[in-house]
């Protein structure tokens, strides 16, 4: 699959990261513990997590493993957090983060979904799934809004930085019809 380098929605656009929003990734969520709460990555100590993690995300690219994209403001290029999408075969999974003060704004709904619809177009997918932590209340609600739906529970599935033990998640799915 060769997904857009950009996708636009009315207030934001998606493009591709780069070495140079290491700083703003840093600064802006990947240091906030409350922001990686049900994540499954740890907090960045430093720059340098966020640089490794900004080089394999431009190689996971380049190989077709996962996209990602930077999400930013009409016009502010700034990296205010990212959509990503893995493909495995005729499905594969979405994932999303954003920095705290931009929380409430309907900011990812509008991002989950632009990239929802793009993904949806493509003839060879039949598949696209998410899943968040039980307690992630405001993940749970974006995959609603976006017209994913809840097919269940998998119980004891992911670890997330919340607990040392796994946990159990909610799982959504668009699937073609
Ligand atoms: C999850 C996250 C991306 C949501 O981003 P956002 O731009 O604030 O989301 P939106 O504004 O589009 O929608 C959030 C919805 O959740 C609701 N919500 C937020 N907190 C909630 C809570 N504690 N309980 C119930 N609903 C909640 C909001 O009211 C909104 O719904 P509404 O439009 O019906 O009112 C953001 O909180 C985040 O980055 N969290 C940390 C990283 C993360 O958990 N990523 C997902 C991993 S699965």
């Amino acid at each position: 699959m060769t997904p857009p380098e950009c996708l636009e929605s009315s207030r934001l656009i998606l493009r591709p990261p780069g070495q140079e929003d290491a700083p703003a990734i840093f600064d802006g969520y990947a240091r906030d513990p409350e922001v990686v709460r049900y994540l499954t990555w740890p907090v960045h100590r430093d720059l340098g997590d966020t640089r490794a993690f900004l080089d394999s995300a431009e190689r996971d690219w380049t190989r077709g493993k996962s996209f990602t994209w930077a999400l930013t403001e009409r016009g502010d290029d700034t990296c205010l957090g990212m959509v990503g999408f893995r493909p495995e075969g005729f499905r594969g999974d979405m994932g999303y983060v954003l920095r705290r003060d931009r929380w409430g704004r309907g900011y990812m709904s509008e991002a989950a979904g632009r990239l929802l619809d793009w993904l949806k177009a493509q003839p060879e997918l039949y598949r696209v799934s998410a899943v968040c932590d039980v307690d992630n209340h405001a993940s749970a609600r974006v995959m609603e809004k976006i017209g994913m739906q809840y097919e269940g529970i998998q119980r004891r599935a992911m670890r997330h930085n919340i607990d040392e033990e796994p946990r159990d998640v909610k799982s959504y799915a668009w699937a073609r019809a």
